[in-house]
């Protein structure tokens, strides 16, 4: 039997294409098991529930859950470091901590039972994204405290495919092991796959001649026009993947690469809500608002209507019949306002990778102009582009479109090649300068 031609249906779980009578059944029971789990072992909850006069009895049906109190990344901070866990610490087999831009971090901890089932979403997303066991898999994500490394690492070997555990940094020797192994698969933030692009043409190789021809891209925000950028320049599938340390870590939600049209989430373990984020209120599908996640199967550190702040919409099936939600292209935390307007990186981003005399690294400022808040854009010119008036007309331009597709002014300055810092993980896409001059 020719393995590389077996049929991909024969790999999906049964529960992939599975009815929506069926997977809401699926999680009618697990959510009674995860709240009273929740509710019996983590104080924080019960005292929640209590307060808001709410039990797990009174679960009965997916419309019962909005009586339930939301979960903050500021419930988890509180408890630092174990007091979220719901099993006895000697039954924690792994931890690991997001850093986030301020305070502590937050510590996550699973059972042997949850990293299984970490290996098995995140396995079904790589397989979603394209990979099969015969694939060769360049994992770039950091290992460490961060999951995005091991999450990758753990889901890839349980596909069966083969894995080089490369972590993030060192730019110089990725390129030479992608040379050397000759990986399919890469898996990697957008903005560190842009700098690895680079310096393979520093080295004079053609990023479209190397053997990738898959890239799962998540961790931070990306846009279309990034996707787009990507596929182009590389000559792969730019496939999205989604996930927080807080609910697992990488493999809540997965782009198929049959389809690209959003990220199907993985519904049987992590069960989905839109709210208002101003009131709370659920939303019907198709609405856009903040993704509010319940674990549904894990042990360790079950998290019941967690609010990601990550800002979505939910979409019916296409590829699996789980439900999808939108490319994320913002987080409530990340929206600037300037002077009154609302405007999210993405937003520049997808203006500034319209232009071809543009690279796509870039930068936000934020400054205090007084009273009002200015921001300035940084970009590089495209490498080989030195001539000032590109540079010039490049600026003139974008600042020009900023202002008509937005509604803001703001300052452009191209910078030369190479000037912006270069992430290795998650790109810092703004500086806030506000309060420090
Ligand atoms: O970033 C987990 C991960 C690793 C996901 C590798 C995908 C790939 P945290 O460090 O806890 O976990 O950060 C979670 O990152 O709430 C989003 O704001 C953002 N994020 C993650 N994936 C995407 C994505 C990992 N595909 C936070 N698109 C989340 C947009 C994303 N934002």
């Amino acid at each position: 039997m020719d393995l590389t031609k077996r049929p991909l249906e024969h790999e999906l779980d049964p529960i992939e294409i599975a009815t929506r009578d069926q997977i809401s059944a699926v999680q009618t029971r697990r959510m009674a098991w995860s709240l009273r789990h929740t509710y019996e072992n983590v104080p924080h909850f019960r005292a929640r529930c209590e307060a808001q006069g709410v039990h797990p009895d009174d679960f009965r049906t997916l419309d019962d859950l909005p009586r339930f109190p939301f979960t903050t990344k500021q419930h988890l901070r509180e408890t630092y470091p174990f007091g979220s866990f719901a099993v006895p610490l000697s039954e924690v087999v792994r931890i690991h901590a997001s850093s986030g831009t301020t305070g502590k971090p937050t510590v996550v901890g699973y059972t042997r039972a949850d990293i299984d089932l970490w290996a098995t979403v995140m396995a079904r997303s790589i397989r979603a994204g394209g990979g099969r066991h015969h694939s060769r898999i360049h994992v770039s994500y950091g290992y460490g405290l961060f999951t995005g490394g091991l999450g990758a690492h753990y889901g890839a070997e349980k596909l069966g495919a083969t894995v080089i555990p490369v972590s993030g940094g060192q730019t110089e020797k990725q390129v030479q092991l992608i040379k050397d192994f000759a990986p399919d698969i890469i898996m990697v933030t957008p903005s560190y796959m842009l700098v690895i692009a680079d310096a393979m043409e520093r080295h004079g190789m053609d990023p479209r001649d190397c053997s990738l021809s898959i890239g799962l891209f998540g961790a931070e925000p990306w846009t279309d026009e990034m996707r787009a950028q990507l596929e182009q320049r590389l000559g792969i599938d730019a496939i999205d993947i989604y996930g927080l340390s807080e609910i697992i870590g990488p493999g809540v939600a997965q782009e198929c690469i049959e389809t690209k049209d959003g990220l199907h989430i993985w519904e049987d373990h992590f069960y989905p809500e839109i709210i208002d984020p101003e009131t709370g209120a659920v939303l019907p599908d198709g609405h856009l608002g903040e993704l509010v996640l319940t674990s549904l199967t894990k042990e360790a550190m079950p998290v019941v209507r967690y609010r990601t702040r990550d800002l979505t919409r939910l979409m019916p099936g296409t590829a699996r019949s789980m439900r999808r939600m939108q490319k994320i292209t913002g987080r409530s935390d990340d929206m600037l306002i300037i002077r009154g307007v609302n405007v999210f990186p993405s937003q520049i981003e997808e203006l500034l990778l319209r232009d071809d005399r543009l690279s796509p690294h870039y930068q936000l400022e934020l400054r205090r102009d007084r009273h009002l808040v200015h921001l300035t854009v940084k970009a590089e010119l495209r490498p080989g582009l030195h001539d000032q008036s590109a540079r010039a007309g490049a600026a003139r331009d974008l600042q020009h479109q900023i202002k008509s597709y937005i509604g803001i002014s703001s300052t452009v300055e191209v910078v030369g090649e190479g000037t912006l810092e270069r992430s290795q993980g998650k790109a810092k896409r703004v500086v806030d300068l506000r309060d420090v001059e």
